[in-house]
């Protein structure tokens, strides 16, 4: 039997991954009819506003939905009848750390991951192509496998492929329409590699075929924890090293300029910062300290779980410097934190060090006011209460406030944290800014994104990351 050629695609998943992902493959596969689906109700509606207000934030991806959607991309909560239809399905929910039970605050909860498998095995009756393109711990296919063999009926082959996504948010689209590579992992059988070579000709589309690599099935999972982790690693050396600079004078951008132009190293994600955030990088470093210890490689568990712990030093010497140069307290101090987002061009706020920065400040007593320019405020709400377990929004809302723009935010303020490197901040009018601060006015630059020499000019007192305070 020849491969598939695929004709439905089904996604199951309308999040971060599944929707862009999805609607740029119904954009470059005009024949291909590609329906997203998901159980949350709320999360379909905005998919289909009429004014295209989609549920998530991301640079170019209002333009792909409004060329596709009701041509060959359709968003639904009917996962049966999208699993029925499709001879191809992306599995790309949400696989969040453990809260509880084994593996707890490392391991993933696959629940959503084997919900969605169960699902396709009870509903399909035809033979499906099943992706899983959710980031999973290694050996998940095996286990989607196991669960569809278990539950096939007559007639009904499951062959599984691992394709993870290695798009960043903030860059989706672009980073889909060029990735630098498409990873597909199958098992190495003559089915096996038939079903890659199908899904092969769906990005054959528009990547070029030297550019999706095709490996075996435990391979592409590892390959996935393998570059974040990688990446997450680079932060976490650099942001070790930014520590290192404000003890000596030296300068953290000039350290990175210089290293990074060793060929060997590069020049990407050499950017010192308040520390890393988003789905990703955590989960996927502390899923691989997870399967290092399974596999009792203790040793091996202790070196990626440094990463992690360095981003939380980050965080915390981050807080400590401002409480420092604040005259040692900030009790009753306002502070204003420009940007919540865990990176900038999204409102995505998983893990982002601002929540971290605030909770610490927030401990300390002080006055916080947040301005976003993409986060909802319940989110932020929900985050905070979050991160203070328990504590009621009422008495949350006595500490912190949030503004409708940075303006708002810094009035009256003594100092003013960047948690964001949104662009926007580059150009507040800081003469403004100043006027209606405080004296002295302070600024901590987590993010090195402000011109230091110039908010000096103005008068404020500059603190930048990775910088003495010689400079
Ligand atoms: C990451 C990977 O880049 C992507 O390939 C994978 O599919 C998912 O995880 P994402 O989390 O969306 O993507 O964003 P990324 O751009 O990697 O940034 C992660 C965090 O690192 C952000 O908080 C960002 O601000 C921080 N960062 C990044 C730095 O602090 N310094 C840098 O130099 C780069
Ligand atoms: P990611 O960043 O990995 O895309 P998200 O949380 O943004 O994660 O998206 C995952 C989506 O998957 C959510 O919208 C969730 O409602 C959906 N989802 C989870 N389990 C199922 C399921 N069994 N069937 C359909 N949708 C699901």
């Amino acid at each position: 039997m020849a491969p598939v050629k695929v004709t439905k695609i089904c996604c199951i998943g309308a999040g971060y991954v599944g929707g862009p992902t999805c609607a740029v493959i119904a954009l470059k596969c005009p024949e291909i009819q590609v329906t997203i689906v998901d159980l949350n109700k709320a999360r379909v509606d905005a998919w289909n506003s009429d004014d295209f207000d989609l549920p998530i934030y991301e640079p170019g991806l209002e333009e792909v939905v409004r060329q596709c959607r009701g041509r060959n991309l359709f968003f639904s909560t009917d996962v049966d009848k999208g699993i029925l239809e499709a001879d191809l399905i992306f599995v790309s929910v949400n696989t969040p750390t453990k809260k509880s039970g084994v593996g707890a605050g490392f391991a993933a909860d696959l629940n959503y991951v084997e919900l969605a498998t169960r699902r396709i095995a009870a509903v399909a009756t035809s033979s499906k192509i099943v992706v899983e393109k959710s980031t999973v711990p290694c050996r998940t296919a095996e286990s989607m496998r196991t669960i569809l063999e278990a539950n096939s009926k007559p007639g009904c082959r499951f062959d599984i492929l691992s394709n993870p996504e290695f798009l960043a948010e903030g860059t989706a689209i672009t980073d889909l329409f060029s990735p630098d590579r498409v990873l597909i992992g199958s098992l190495q059988t003559k089915e096996g590699k038939d079903a890659c070579r199908s899904l092969t000709d769906v990005y054959a589309h528009w990547v070029p075929i030297e550019r999706i690599v095709t490996v075996g099935l435990w391979s592409s999972e590892l390959s996935k924890l393998a570059a974040n982790a990688m990446l997450a690693q680079r932060i976490s050396s650099i942001n070790a090293l930014s520590a290192i600079c404000e003890a000596t004078g030296a300068n953290i951008d000039e350290v990175a300029n210089a290293v990074g132009k060793d060929s060997r190293v590069g020049p990407k994600f050499l950017r010192a910062s308040v520390g890393f955030g988003g789905s990703c990088f955590q989960k996927d470093i502390l899923n691989l300290v997870y399967l290092s210890e399974s596999l009792h490689l203790p040793e091996v568990a202790a070196y990626w779980r440094q990463v992690v712990e360095m981003n939380e030093y980050q965080k915390g010497r981050f807080s400590k410097r401002v409480v420092d140069t604040l005259f040692n307290t900030i009790t009753g101090k306002k502070i204003a934190i420009l940007g919540f987002a865990f990176k900038a061009d999204t409102g995505d706020t998983r893990e982002s060090a601002a929540i971290t920065l605030i909770k610490n400040f927030q401990a300390e007593r002080a006055l916080v006011t947040i301005y976003d320019p993409q986060v909802l405020h319940s989110q932020i709400w929900s985050d905070l209460m979050e991160a203070s377990s328990g504590v009621p929004l009422e008495t949350i809302k006595r500490q912190v406030s949030i503004a409708s723009s940075a303006l708002e935010a810094c009035r009256d303020a003594e100092a003013v944290v960047i948690a964001t490197e949104w662009k926007e901040f580059r150009t507040i009018n800081w003469e403004g800014v100043y006027s209606h601060m405080t004296k002295p006015a302070f600024i901590f630059d987590g993010r090195l994104l402000l011109d230091a020499e110039k908010l000096r000019d103005i008068g404020f007192k500059v603190t930048v990351i990775g910088r003495g305070e010689r400079l």
